[in-house]
């Protein structure tokens, strides 16, 4: 029965926006406020771009694409505010994370067919628990019902900040004009393609974290959250 199925689905946030607006600083510090899961979408057309490039496989070529795509056996945790990532036994947590990897993410995730193989996957995960998803398309295509849209922004000049202070941590030496061209050239990429585009959903909060501190606004959406219903998990 409809209304049974219904009482044991879990309260769905979808979180978007561009590169480093945030979101996954936010989503994570919601998901452990609220102990629901967190799945860090981005990490799947990464894996998608890192493992596609291992095999020589170009990400122009969408059919190939589309077939590792499919292929792939996506395991996620999310412990003590800290993400994990492992496809077919491989924890790619970290491998992931370099800005070429962030580039031919953005590359594959223009594939239509690519996109249709990850979806599936992002709708199931959605479906069975309390959770956290952030991404580009998670309010428009992924999870078009979820109770609590948000979209997320900040000033190019502030992102580029931002990600030039964690790439330096990482010890990968860059200056911030450097930075703020690749985000720049990325976020046009990620908007304007024509499948499942970076874009506010119509009924998406939104809210620009310029001058606010993820903690400020992780509180913010966890109040939306259980205004809207949401139970602690
Ligand atoms: O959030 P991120 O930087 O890890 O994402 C990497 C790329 O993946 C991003 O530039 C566009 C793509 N992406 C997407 O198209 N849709 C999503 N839901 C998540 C990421």
């Amino acid at each position: 029965m409809p209304e049974i199925a219904k009482s044991n689905e879990g309260f769905a946030i979808a979180i978007d926006g561009p590169a480093s607006s945030g979101k996954g600083t936010v989503a994570r510090l919601v998901a452990k406020e609220l102990n629901y899961a967190y799945i860090d979408t981005g990490s799947m057309y990464r894996s998608v771009a890192l493992l596609a490039r291992r095999k020589g496989i170009p990400w122009e070529d969408e059919e190939t694409l589309a077939e590792l795509a499919e292929g792939l056996d996506f395991r996620f945790s999310f412990r003590d505010g800290a993400f994990k990532v492992v496809v077919n036994g491989e924890d790619m947590s970290q491998s992931i994370r370099t800005e070429v990897v962030g580039q031919g993410a953005s590359a594959v995730a223009v594939k239509p067919m690519v996109r249709t193989a990850l979806l599936g996957v992002q709708r199931d995960l959605a479906r069975r628990e309390g959770v956290v998803l952030d991404g580009r398309d998670i309010g428009t295509v992924v999870l078009p019902d979820a109770p609590l849209k948000v979209f997320m922004d900040a000033e190019l000049a502030v992102r580029a900040q931002r990600r030039h202070t964690e790439l330096i941590g990482r010890g990968i030496e860059k200056t911030v004009s450097e930075v703020q061209q690749e985000l720049a050239a990325r976020d046009h990429q990620d908007s304007s393609r024509a499948t499942a585009p970076l874009k506010q959903a119509a009924d998406a909060v939104y809210l620009d974290t310029t001058a606010q501190t993820p903690e400020t606004v992780a509180k913010q959406i966890v109040a939306l959250a259980r205004e809207r219903g949401a139970v602690d998990g």
